[in-house]
């Protein structure tokens, strides 16, 4: 395959950036857009140049580091996948495909393509665990879990902090994000405890961060590699309204 690439390029945090083409030549359609990438890099270092900057690190859809936008959308248009399991085949012969990073205040640019997602980390360092002593595994049904909960849990737990939902919100909010993480832990019985604490540091800390309020937009949800519902953000809504009047009353 044959395509032209539209590039966004950025050699630090405070630089200029700008859109640059390139052309990606004899590309095979079994290839995934990262390998395309890698073979345009190829021939940018062996023409003396300095490489597209990107981030990687599974190229499976679990770790979350392949932070692109693919024709101005995360991860692609392709719905429930990673940017790193998007092939070539999904595109045509003569394309041309823009290529920028995630975009959001919360999420400034490194270089390139690579942006800084520690906004995230610092989130779930407020809250974004159980705090007490968990010792060895214990057997698997000493506490008793409902279906639905499990099933809730473990839908929220298959968030990858990948940041594609602030991307992709017109407010850049992490709402979808802190919406999972504190979901998974606030039901399941390990969690009930620190609920309440939870659930403020975390909104507190993402409004300290810089990211948007929520509107209802679902561009988080759609464009969600794990396909988490926006459920999540009403779930934790209505625990941080709780959580708010017993912190006053208290
Ligand atoms: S590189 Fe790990 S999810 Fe894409």
């Amino acid at each position: 395959m044959n395509l032209t690439l539209k590039v966004w390029r950025q050699s630090s945090p405070n630089a200029t950036g700008r859109i640059e083409t390139y052309e990606a030549r004899d590309i095979p359609s079994e290839a995934s857009f990262l390998e395309m990438l890698d073979i345009v890099n190829t021939g940018i270092i062996e023409a003396g140049n300095d490489p597209i900057h990107f981030d990687h690190d599974c190229r499976e859809g679990i770790c979350g580091s392949c932070s692109l936008a693919i024709n101005g959308v995360p991860h692609s248009k392709e719905s429930g996948i990673t940017t790193c399991q998007v092939h070539m085949r999904k595109f045509r012969e003569g394309d041309t495909i823009w290529i920028e990073p995630f975009r959001a205040r919360a999420f400034p640019v490194i270089k390139d393509l690579m942006v800084d997602r520690s906004a995230f980390d610092r989130i779930i360092a407020a809250g974004g665990y159980i705090d007490v002593r968990t010792g060895s595994a214990p057997e698997a049904n000493a506490i008793a879990i409902g279906k639905e909960d499990a099933d809730d849990a473990f839908d929220a737990a298959t968030c990858i902090g990948c940041g594609a939902c602030v991307a992709a919100c017109k407010n850049a909010s992490a709402m979808l994000f802190v919406g999972a993480k504190a979901s998974h832990l606030n039901t399941l019985p390990q969690g009930h405890a620190e609920k309440d604490r939870r659930v403020l540091a975390m909104v507190r800390q993402m409004d300290t961060e810089g990211f948007g309020n929520c509107t209802n937009q679902y561009e988080c949800e759609a464009v969600c590699p794990k396909e988490i519902s926006a459920d999540v953000i009403a779930k934790l809504n209505r625990d941080y309204a709780a959580a708010s009047v017993r912190e006053v009353v208290e």
